[in-house]
């Protein structure tokens, strides 16, 4: 400013003059560039590469050589970062770093001349981190033939899709119909996808096709194809996945899924093809598979292994030794899904495994378990597929043709394939594959974004099913009810019992029984041994496809049991002599049972028993019932028989007279050998009246009073009691 200041009028004029001359220059120089063509504009807009958690390849080509500036960040009004491509190339390829996992971001690129890509459809999301289970969603197209039918397929995924993102685009093979050049993938490809969300906003992953080489040798990473050009896909492991070291080949993952791409036509490096022994393709496959942790795996590549659409999985030659190689490896490392084009036409199977032959020895049965259709719409036989890695019955892998993306060939193809649940030979269509943590929704889309087909598969696995239902429909699918009681339980019970229940639920059910401790066990019999005192709820559900019913509960009283209290028995019985045992009463019990010893006399339901011993021992029990039919603890006594010899045997050895009479004073007679004995009188009761000491052969003594007429007399001798006399 203070230039102008100091300078001229004159000089003022002439600056003037100058600088408009400058510029009318400049407008002449840009007329010439504009002219001559080289306005910058882009023949391929930007498509994103290796999009994954932290990093994005931005890659677009120019219609002529300049300079590039991508900017992004996650508020669209102030893109914060800027990454200049400064190649002045036609082909540009700008790879980002730092950017955070399931986070969206808006972009621009702008070129030399401010040309700049900047309305809101520029942005994409990051991929959650590896092993998150966030929502996700997946486009997958194969067999792109070009016309009408491939732009109407891809406008019915739009309508399908509306606004809602696609986080991945896929695509199975034959990306192009024309020979494979840079021009080819421009107009069969490019043209058609670049318009509309998803190169734009999705991480694309292709696999190759047969026509994709067509024109090259079919030499896997062929340098010379468009296909290898155009793209930059996780050769190196950089996703996830073991490296590959090629870009035919490879595995990335997305979330909780692993994606392995596999190159079925062309040869490898060591000019082997996948099926062929020993290839380096398959032996990465199974290093990859073998390391993999992921819930999902999912397998895309162009040949299928199954299929009646334009190819004929049961005569021709490739499709045969593919699938005799490739399904016992998916079998053995649990893929969960195959996507295969190739073959014009849409076919997905139910779960299924083992089935290596051709389609004539497709055994139901054996090959696959789970028969549902899985559309979980409330539809008879709906319910979703359960792959349960600890049940290997449980599983299987559904395989999906989805080779109809541009054409269909045949009006019926070659029939319908057995293992095929859906089968469409006369439609066009995409198919959709949506991820939500132990949930997988695959559904075919057709061109008028209606959904032909619709499956859904369920992981127990980091998952329990219950929480899979809270926002699905459970028609079609699951039990029907709580179980019925077989059994009829007692309204009452006793403490200690065993009670046997039974019941039984639909027709595929098992039983899941609940005590009272939470274990759980299986079967239509439980048995509840050992009942509490109280009430116990047994809780029984019945458990169809993994849902569990509302639970029955059956609730079983058990009553105290009651407790006799022990009775006492004299040391010795007498034989044939009456005794009474009167027990403690206890209101409890209602009724008393008395065992005695065989060929004693008695018996007795109540608290008081007469008994008359034998000469034989043995042992007295009781036990009481109670009202509830509870009996008491039992009460066993051993009773022991006195030795009581005749009269008649000790007439000559003991001898009493006169017969004695209570209070009575009588002379005893003993054999001299008993001196120093001791002797006693007892009652009939085994009590002992009075005891002497036996001095002479000859004594006189008093009869001890006693009640009963019977009265005893014994002498211990020795520590034994050798005798007793019977006084009548
Ligand atoms: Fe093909």
């Amino acid at each position: 400013m203070s230039l102008i200041i100091l300078v001229s009028w004159g000089n003022f004029l002439k600056m003037t003059h100058l600088i408009l001359r400058k510029k009318f220059f400049l407008f002449v120089f840009f007329l010439l560039i504009q002219s001559s063509g080289m306005a910058q504009s882009f023949i391929r807009k930007p498509y994103l590469q290796k999009l994954g958690p932290n990093s994005l390849t931005v890659k677009f080509r120019l219609k002529e050589s300049g300079n590039a500036t991508l900017f992004w960040g996650t508020d669209r009004k102030n893109l914060l970062n800027n990454k200049v491509s400064s190649a002045s190339a036609l082909d540009h390829e700008i790879s980002i770093e730092n950017l955070n996992p399931e986070t969206f971001y808006y972009y621009q690129v702008k070129l030399d001349d401010n040309t700049m890509l900047s309305d809101t459809s520029w942005y994409f999301k990051t991929a959650p981190k590896t092993g998150s289970k966030s929502k996700f969603s997946f486009w997958s197209i194969g067999d792109m033939y070009p016309g009408p039918q491939q732009v109407a397929v891809y406008e019915g995924f739009k309508k399908f899709r509306k606004e809602t993102y696609t986080n991945l685009f896929l695509t199975v093979g034959d990306n192009v119909y024309c020979n494979g050049t840079e021009e080819c993938f421009q107009s069969n490809f490019f043209d058609v996808y670049q318009n509309g969300s998803v190169l734009q906003q999705s991480g694309f992953y292709p696999s190759t096709g047969n026509h994709d080489y067509d024109g090259f040798a079919r030499e896997v990473d062929n340098p010379a194809m468009a296909y290898y050009k155009s793209f930059i896909l996780p050769s190196q492991g950089e996703l996830g996945g073991i490296p590959s070291q090629s870009e035919g080949y490879y595995s990335y993952d997305y979330a909780n899924v692993h994606f392995v791409v596999l190159e079925s036509y062309a040869s490898g490096k060591d000019g082997k093809r996948l099926f062929e022994k020993d290839n380096i393709q398959l032996n990465w496959l199974k290093t990859d598979l073998a390391k993999n942790k992921q819930d999902w795996t999912i397998v895309y590549f162009h040949y299928p292994l199954y299929t009646k659409g334009s190819y004929d999985s049961d005569s021709n030659p490739d499709l045969i030794k593919l699938r005799e190689t490739l399904a016992p490896i998916f079998d053995q490392f649990k893929v969960d899904m195959v996507l295969t084009g190739h073959s014009h036409t849409l076919e997905r199977s139910k779960p299924t495994q083992k089935q290596y032959g051709l389609s004539s020895t497709f055994d139901p049965n054996l090959h696959q378990p789970q028969s549902s259709s899985a559309a979980f719409d409330n539809s008879p036989n709906s319910c979703p597929y359960f792959f349960d890695e600890s049940k290997p019955h449980k599983s299987g892998v559904i395989y999906v043709t989805n080779g109809a993306s541009g054409s269909t060939s045949r009006p019926n193809g070659f029939g319908k394939h057995p293992i095929m649940y859906f089968d469409k030979k006369d439609k066009v269509g995409s198919f959709f594959g949506e991820v939500d943590g132990n949930k997988f929704v695959g559904k075919f889309i057709d061109q008028d974004g209606l959904v032909m087909d619709q499956f859904t598969i369920f992981k127990s696995k980091n998952a329990t099913c219950a929480n899979c239902f809270n926002t699905q429909p459970k028609s079609g699918c699951g039990p029907s009810g709580k179980p019925n009681l077989l059994s009829n339980p007692l309204s009452s019970y006793c403490k200690g019992q065993s009670v046997d229940l039974q019941a039984n639920g639909d027709e595929t059910s098992s039983l899941k029984w609940y005590d009272t401790s939470g274990n759980i066990t299986t079967g239509n019999n439980f048995k509840l041994a050992n009942l509490a005192f109280g009430k116990t709820n047994i809780q029984v559900s019945q458990v169809v496809n993994e849902i569990e019913s509302e639970k029955l509960t059956i609730p079983i009283f058990a009553h105290e049991s009651h407790i006799i209290q022990r009775f006492q028995l004299p040391n010795d019985l007498f034989p044939f002599v009456s005794n009474t045992i009167s027990l403690a009463v206890n209101d409890s019990i209602q009724q008393y049972t008395w065992t005695l010893p065989k060929d004693w006399e008695g018996s007795s339901k109540t608290n008081t028993i007469t008994f008359k011993p034998s000469q034989n021992g043995g042992e007295i029990k009781v036990f009481g019932i109670s009202p509830y039919g509870c009996i008491s603890n039992e009460v066993v006594q051993k009773a022991q028989i006195a030795t009581v010899l005749s009269l008649a045997e000790f007439s000559n050895s003991i001898r009493i007279f006169p017969n004695p009479i209570q209070g009575e004073q009588v002379t005893i007679e003993v054999p001299t050998e008993f001196i120093g004995s001791q002797g006693q009188w007892v009652n009939v009761q085994g009590q002992i009246l009075s005891t002497h000491h036996i001095q002479n052969s000859v004594q006189q003594h008093v009869v001890p009073s006693h009640v009963s007429s019977l009265l005893f007399y014994q002498v211990n001798h020795k520590g034994e009691k050798v005798s007793v006399k019977v006084i009548r």
